[in-house]
């Protein structure tokens, strides 16, 4: 954490929409996750960027997870995504993210998908650099931050797993 003001979630809230197409279908013509998922990434990453600012500032996804998908899409659908700051360590920042669809000629919005992102803020050598801190202040918030930092235990025991999975210390690959 940078020693910069920390930031509420409010400053970094963002939103995405997009209108659906034939060509997002899979093969029982609803939306295929994976269209989902990356939009999904995107405003993620958005909302990662806004908090940890930065002119010119870059930031890598190192997972996504807990993505959880409530109802279908059908093609043709208007989407709309909504993410948001909930954990800041040093350098990395994790964002939820919230996906709702509703059909073109109706105000009959639903939710269809919630996950997570996790983002490090790199600077210009490609190496993680500091950000701003969250600011929790509301009772709310503290128990978003007690939440969010068992989500990040979990993914570091996981990344930890993939390590000696990649790398089975006898020169097998
Ligand atoms: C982002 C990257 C440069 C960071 O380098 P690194 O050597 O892992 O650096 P660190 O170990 O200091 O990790 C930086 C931060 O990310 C966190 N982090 C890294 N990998 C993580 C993971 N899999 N899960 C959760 N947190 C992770 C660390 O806890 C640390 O957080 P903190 O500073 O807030 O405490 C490197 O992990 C990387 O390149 N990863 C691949 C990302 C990528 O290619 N994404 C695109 C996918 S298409």
């Amino acid at each position: 954490m940078s020693s910069e003001t920390a930031k509420p979630a409010s400053a970094s809230c963002v939103s995405l929409a997009i209108m659906t197409h034939p060509g997002q279908a899979n093969p029982y013509g609803t939306l295929h996750g994976g269209v989902l998922l990356r939009l999904a990434d995107e405003c993620g990453a958005l909302a990662a960027l806004r908090h940890a600012g930065g002119s010119g500032g870059m930031i890598n996804t190192v997972a996504i997870d807990s993505m959880t998908f409530l109802s279908p899409v059908y093609v043709g659908e208007r989407v709309e995504l909504c993410a948001e700051v909930t954990y800041v360590g040093r350098t990395s920042v994790e964002s939820r993210i919230e996906i709702f669809a509703e059909p073109l000629d109706r105000a009959e919005r639903r939710r269809v998908a919630v996950g997570y992102g996790l983002y490090v803020a790199l600077d210009e050598h490609g190496r993680p650099r500091p950000v701003p801190g969250l600011l929790s202040e509301t009772e709310a918030d503290r128990l978003r931050d007690e939440a969010a930092r068992a989500r990040q235990a979990v993914r570091l025991a996981r990344r930890d797993e993939a390590r000696a999975l990649s790398d089975p210390g006898d020169g097998r690959r």
